[in-house]
């Protein structure tokens, strides 16, 4: 069965006048933000829009303000067509693709900085990361207009700092987070993957084998610190070349976590290189 195209619009004035229009008529709205080479993952963040909206609006924009000046920025992986094609056959409505200019015009000149929360975990390892995100959530979410917005858990982080910068700026927009798609070897699906060789790709899963078993180890109460060490010994073992951090934090405000209090949501949290890509994956620690 052949899926209808999908169609694009690159301005904001044409993303807000279909939103409108929607809404104007009475349907739910909802606006799952990627910078494409689109997975599984997120076309579940599609899905949960279908499920909780009568529309679904997905926005593709790699965000330059995000990446630091030795990443992976111009080797980001870009297929606009193949993206809209898988966006078409999950079942979304509008896709919006702005140029750089349009989101950052000549005078450009305003940031957004959530503070405390973008200075760990990632925030630490990647310096001014949040702020570009931070900076290009809160146009997106302007600009759309949407009644709800869908991130991954995937990155947990940027999900806290998302919440964060909502409730602080009072953006009238949902925020909702969708669960981690894994692959059958519980590897966490990621654009990055794609970097990967086939024997990198093969020890990749340690990563989250380890995660579960540290959790499950800490669950049962054995000691965090001594679980974190076992851990990281693992993952460096399996091959991945350093790890960037390994913690436990409290889920709702990323607080360093090292004795297990029944009171407070807690997960850990990993980033670790393998080869050219850097993996991230955070997982619960079950109470
Ligand atoms: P990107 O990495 O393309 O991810 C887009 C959305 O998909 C994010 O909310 C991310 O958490 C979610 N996602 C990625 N992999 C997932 C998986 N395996 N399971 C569930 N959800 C997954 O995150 C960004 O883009 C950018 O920082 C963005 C928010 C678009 C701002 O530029």
């Amino acid at each position: 069965m052949s899926v209808p195209a999908l169609p694009i619009v690159h301005s904001v004035a044409d993303l807000r006048a279909a939103v409108k229009a929607w809404r104007q008529s009475g349907e739910r709205v909802a606006l799952t933000p990627t910078m494409g080479a689109l997975h599984d993952g997120h076309l579940s963040l599609v899905a949960q829009g279908r499920a909780q909206a009568e529309r679904v609006v997905a926005t593709i924009f790699v965000n330059p303000t995000q990446f630091g000046p030795n990443e992976d920025f111009d080797a980001y992986p870009r297929g606009l067509e193949a993206d809209a094609a898988l966006l078409a056959g999950a079942g979304c409505d509008l896709l919006y693709a702005p140029s750089v200019g349009e989101m950052y015009p000549p005078g450009f000149a305003t940031s957004v900085r959530v503070t405390g929360l973008t200075e760990v975990l990632c925030g630490a390892a990647r310096p001014g990361h949040f702020d570009g995100v931070a900076q290009v959530v809160t146009k997106l979410l302007l600009q759309a207009g949407t009644d709800l917005a869908i991130f991954g858990e995937k990155d947990w982080q940027q999900l806290t700092v998302i919440r964060r910068l909502v409730a602080d700026l009072n953006i009238d927009c949902a925020i909702l987070g969708a669960p981690i798609l894994r692959e059958s070897d519980g590897l966490a699906m990621s654009s990055r993957n794609r970097y990967l060789s086939p024997a990198e790709r093969a020890a990749a899963p340690a990563l989250y084998a380890s995660l579960r078993q540290a959790a499950e180890e800490i669950a049962a109460r054995a000691a965090i610190d001594e679980v974190l060490a076992r851990a990281r010994e693992q993952i460096l073992s399996a091959g991945f070349s350093s790890i960037d951090y390994l913690e436990a934090r409290s889920a709702d405000h990323l607080t360093l976590v090292t004795e297990l209090d029944p009171a407070t949501p807690t997960r850990l949290f990993a980033a670790a290189h393998l080869g050219r890509a850097r993996l991230i994956d955070n997982i619960s620690i079950p109470r």
